[in-house]
C-alpha cells in the first residue's frame, strides 16, 4: 500500500464541507502516510471572497492531480450575476460526464436489506447546461441532450455493469411528454447496451421510477438516465439507504482527473454544529482510492465504515449523538482493528459492486 506518493486535490468548497472534508483527510493520511494533498478553493464563498467560484489555479490544480475530494458548494436558489455552480463548472470542464452514485443496504439498525443500485447519470449536459433566459412574464430553459453524451455515458454505464457483475440496465426517462430530447437518449442508449451485448436492458419513465425507487428499491441494478432526473432519483436511493449523511458519488468521465464527493450539500441548517455525519465522504474516499488503484485501502476503509455503522457511534441524522470527530476516531479504530486484527488490508474487493 502506499507505494508511489499519489497527488490528490482537496476542495473543502461551502457549508459542511469544511467540516466533512478535514475529517476524511485525516483518514487519508492514516491510510496513505506519503500521499501528496494539493488544497484549493471552490464554491460560492470563494466567489465572494475573489469573484470567481472555481478560480484558475483551482482547475490547475485539479487538472494536475490524480483524482479531486470534494466537499460540497451552496449555489443561492435566486440568480446571482457572474455565478455558476462550482461542481457544475468542474464537472463540464474536465469533462467527467459520468456521475455515479451507488445506494446499498447498509448494517444500519432497522435499515431495509436488498438494496444494491448503481445509479449512472449524465453529468454535463440535460436542464445543467445552464442556459436559462427570463423575459419578465416568462423564461425559458434549453435541455440540450445529444448522441455523443448519451452514448458516452451509456458506455460508461455497460463498462460499469461489466465491473461489477451486474445484470440489467434500467433506462429512466420520460420520452413520451418529451420524444425529442428524452427519446434520443433513450434510443442512443438502448443501442449502445445492446450492441454491447451480455446485459439485459429494460426502460422505465421517471415517475414511475421515483414511485419504485422508494417503494421497491430491490428491483434496481443499474439505472441510467439523465442529469436532472439523475439528481433528484440518486437522492431517493440515497434516502432509501440511510439518507443524505452517508451517500458518495463519484464523478468521472475522460481520460484525466476524477472528481469524488458526498452526494449532499453544504447543510445550512446544521453547519458549525460538529454534528455533519462524515460517512459519505468517507465513502467518496473509499471510490477516490479505488480509482487511483488503492484497492486494498479502500477495501479496509469500507469495512471500517461499516464496522462503524453497526455500532453506536452515530451522527444525529442516523439516531445517534457522536460528533463528526467521534464518528471519524471510531472509523480510525475500526482501521486499527482490521489492520491488525482482521488481516482487512490484505483482502480486495467487494467495495465496487
Ligand atoms: P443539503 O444536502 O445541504 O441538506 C439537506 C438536508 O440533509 C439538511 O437537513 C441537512 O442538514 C442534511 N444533511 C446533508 N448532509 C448531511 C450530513 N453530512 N450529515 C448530516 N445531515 C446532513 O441540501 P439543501 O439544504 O437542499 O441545500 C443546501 C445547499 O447545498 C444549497 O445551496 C444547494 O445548492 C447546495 N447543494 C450542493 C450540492 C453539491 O455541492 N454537490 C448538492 C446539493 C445541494
Ligand atoms: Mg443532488
Amino acid at each position: 500500500m502506499d507505494r508511489s506518493p499519489h497527488c490528490i486535490c482537496v476542495i473543502p468548497g461551502d457549508g459542511i464541507g469544511q467540516e466533512v472534508v478535514p475529517a476524511a483527510v485525516r483518514v487519508l493520511q492514516q491510510l496513505l502516510p506519503n500521499v501528496n494533498l494539493v488544497p484549493a478553493d471552490a464554491g460560492f464563498g470563494c466567489f465572494e471572497r475573489c469573484g470567481n467560484a472555481v478560480p484558475t489555479e483551482t482547475l490547475a490544480a485539479v487538472g494536475a492531480t490524480e483524482a479531486t475530494l470534494f466537499g460540497a458548494t451552496a449555489s443561492p436558489s435566486s440568480p446571482v450575476k457572474g455565478y455558476r455552480s462550482a461542481i457544475v463548472t468542474l464537472r463540464s470542464h474536465f469533462r467527467l460526464y459520468g456521475c455515479i452514485r451507488h445506494s446499498r443496504s447498509l448494517p444500519l439498525e432497522g435499515a431495509r436489506p436488498g438494496i444494491d443500485i448503481l445509479m449512472v447519470r449524465e453529468n454535463t449536459e440535460g436542464l445543467y447546461v445552464g442556459r436559462e433566459t427570463g423575459y419578465g412574464d416568462y423564461a425559458e430553459a434549453t435541455r440540450l441532450i445529444s448522441v455523443s453524451a448519451s452514448r458516452r455515458v451509456a458506455e460508461l454505464a455497460c463498462t460499469l455493469a461489466d465491473q461489477a457483475g451486474r445484470r440489467r440496465i434500467t433506462i429512466v426517462h420520460k420520452a413520451n411528454i418529451l420524444p425529442q430530447t428524452c427519446g434520443l437518449f433513450r434510443d442512443t442508449a438502448r443501442a449502445v447496451i445492446q450492441a454491447h451485448g451480455g446485459l439485459e436492458v429494460d426502460e422505465m419513465l421517471v415517475d414511475t421510477a421515483a414511485m419504485r425507487l422508494a417503494v421497491n428499491p430491490e428491483r434496481f441494478d443499474v439505472v441510467l438516465t439523465t442529469n436532472l432526473f439523475g439528481d433528484i432519483l440518486s437522492d431517493i436511493a440515497a434516502g432509501v439507504t440511510g439518507g443524505l449523511g452517508v451517500a458518495a458519488s463519484a464523478n468521472m468521465g475522460a481520460p484525466g482527473p476524477a472528481l469524488f464527493e458526498p452526494v449532499h450539500g453544504s447543510a445550512p441548517d446544521i453547519v458549525g454544529r460538529g454534528i455533519a455525519n462524515p460517512v459519505a465522504t468517507l465513502r467518496a474516499t473509499v471510490l477516490l482510492l479505488q480509482h487511483i488503484g488503492e484497492q486494498q485501502a479502500a477495501t479496509a476503509l469500507d469495512r471500517a465504515i461499516d464496522a462503524t455503522l453497526a455500532g453506536t457511534t452515530r451522527t444525529p441524522d442516523l439516531g445517534g449523538t457522536a460528533t463528526t470527530g467521534q464518528v471519524v476516531d471510531e472509523v480510525l479504530r475500526n482501521l486499527e482493528t482490521g489492520i491488525e486484527g482482521r488481516g482487512a488490508m490484505t483482502t480486495a474487493g467487494g467495495a465496487g459492486r
